[in-house]
């Protein structure tokens, strides 16, 4: 048994293939060979920013392209949250695959079934036609790499960041590179949970990229935390942790946390994974698919700057949406000020951003959105209210009915600007 076992896996070794693997398994593996396990070709892109970081981002290419459009495809940029990584939209459902028919019929949605072929949204829209990049910021699994730091030995100078430098460095260095890559003017971006601040960050700081960006679709949004009632709140009131926590930069919640060679697998550790799955994968909604948390958990969380964490933690005290504060003399040094500044949302000028949130979202929940709404001076082409007690943040990226619910609407809006 163990020897048959031991072959199968030299097999797979050896032909260094995946086609031993049933596509379950495939789906627990990385992003490149989930795309090319559905039947699409994918390109990585690994994008170096100004300060060095390496980004990792994949695009998927829809070989029937050519055959339906005699210019160039709508890039569309899609980004992940904190903890996630941009697999997240690639692996709720075992569809999606590459299919010929949606994209014959891209102008009639209705025509499509998103419930069944639709609950991936990187993959829905590559078949619909567009020109998908899975965009992965610097800190994840996928964009731990530096032209001269090591993440591990020059932990302290690599792991410095935040949120603010996902939106003033390397949002900018994506969007110009899939630009300028492309030869088109402009982009979608949907950016769901961290990946809405970052381009609410971005648009306030740097209005010049309002031209660059229609649509920017926002899932769940919590720019605003102060609402929220979780236990991360008591922790950033507890200074001596919070402070602890910002003077020693380094990776938190690495991927292997739960991943290291199945430790999960383990009969004393089961029941804490068990616990880390429940709450990872909001699992209480009935409709979210248990069959497949493990693949869920395979990939998150998927890595982050302890700062990040910090940051979001310290929004949660903190009314305002600002820079991370690193403590007085530090923000002096750093932004010229004893309290770092604020990002002011009163700076967008973008008239193209829809806003999808949920009822039953506690972290981006309905008073904080409500109050990021009203700050923006910009009317909005669409705001989705999902009126779902049930319907928690991680079902945006893992309910078993976002085709319809998330993904068939991002679509429609997508249509108006092809
Ligand atoms: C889509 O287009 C194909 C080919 O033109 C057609 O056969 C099919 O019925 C259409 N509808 C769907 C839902 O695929
Ligand atoms: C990280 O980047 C450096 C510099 O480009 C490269 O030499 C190295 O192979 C990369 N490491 C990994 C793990 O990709
Ligand atoms: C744009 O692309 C060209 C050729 O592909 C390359 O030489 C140039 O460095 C690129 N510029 C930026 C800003 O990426
Ligand atoms: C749930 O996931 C499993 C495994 O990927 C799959 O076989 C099944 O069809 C999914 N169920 C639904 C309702 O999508």
């Amino acid at each position: 048994m163990i020897n048959t076992i031991f072959k199968f896996l030299i097999v797979c070794a050896l032909t260094h293939s995946f086609s031993c693997l049933t596509l379950d398994e495939i789906d627990q593996s990385d992003i490149q060979q989930i795309v090319e396990a559905r039947g699409f070709i994918c390109e990585p892109h690994n994008i170096v920013t100004s300060d060095g970081y390496i980004l990792g981002n994949y695009r998927i290419v829809n070989p029937f392209a050519p055959k339906y459009f005699d210019k160039p495809l709508k890039p569309v940029l899609i980004q992940s949250g904190f903890l996630g990584s941009a697999v997240d939209f690639i692996i709720n459902s075992p569809y999606g695959q590459l299919d010929e028919n949606i994209l014959a019929n891209f102008t009639d949605l209705d025509s499509i079934d998103f419930d069944l072929v639709g609950r991936d949204l990187g993959f829905i829209l590559a078949n619909l036609g567009y020109d998908v990049w899975l965009t992965n910021p610097r800190g994840n699994y996928y964009s731990s790499n530096h032209t001269t730091l090591d993440p591990e030995a020059d932990k302290k100078k690599f792991w410095s960041f935040s949120l603010d430098e996902m939106a003033l460095i390397d949002l900018p260095a994506m969007i110009d590179y899939v630009l300028n890559n492309t030869g088109q003017s402009s982009l979608g971006y949907i950016g769901f949970s961290r990946a809405s601040l970052v381009m609410f960050a971005l648009l306030s700081e740097k209005p010049e990229y309002s031209d660059k960006i229609s649509p920017y679709i926002s899932l769940a949004p919590p720019v605003y935390l102060t609402n929220v009632n979780s236990p991360i709140k008591a922790l950033a009131s507890t200074k001596f942790v919070a402070n602890f926590i910002r003077d020693h930069p380094g990776s938190c919640f690495n991927r292997a946390v739960t991943q290291v060679a199945g430790v999960c697998n383990n009969i004393l550790i089961k029941p804490i994974c068990d616990i880390i799955k429940l709450n990872l994968v909001s699992i209480d909604r009935e409709t979210a698919n248990a069959t497949r948390v493990d693949i869920y958990l395979s990939h998150l969380p998927a890595g982050a700057s302890c700062w990040d964490f910090i940051h979001f933690a310290q929004r949660m005290i903190n009314p305002e949406f600002t820079r991370i504060d690193l403590g007085p003399d530090a923000n002096m040094k750093r932004y010229g000020s004893k309290t770092p500044p604020k990002y002011n949302l009163k700076n967008i000028v973008n008239q193209n951003i829809a806003i999808f949130h949920s009822t039953g979202d506690t972290t981006a929940n309905p008073a904080d959105v409500k109050r990021l709404i009203d700050e923006l001076e910009v009317p909005l082409i669409e705001r989705v209210t999902i009126e779902d007690e049930k319907f928690s943040h991680l079902d945006f990226l893992f309910d078993n009915n976002i085709g319809h619910l998330v993904n068939k609407p991002i679509a429609k809006i997508l249509a108006k600007y092809r």
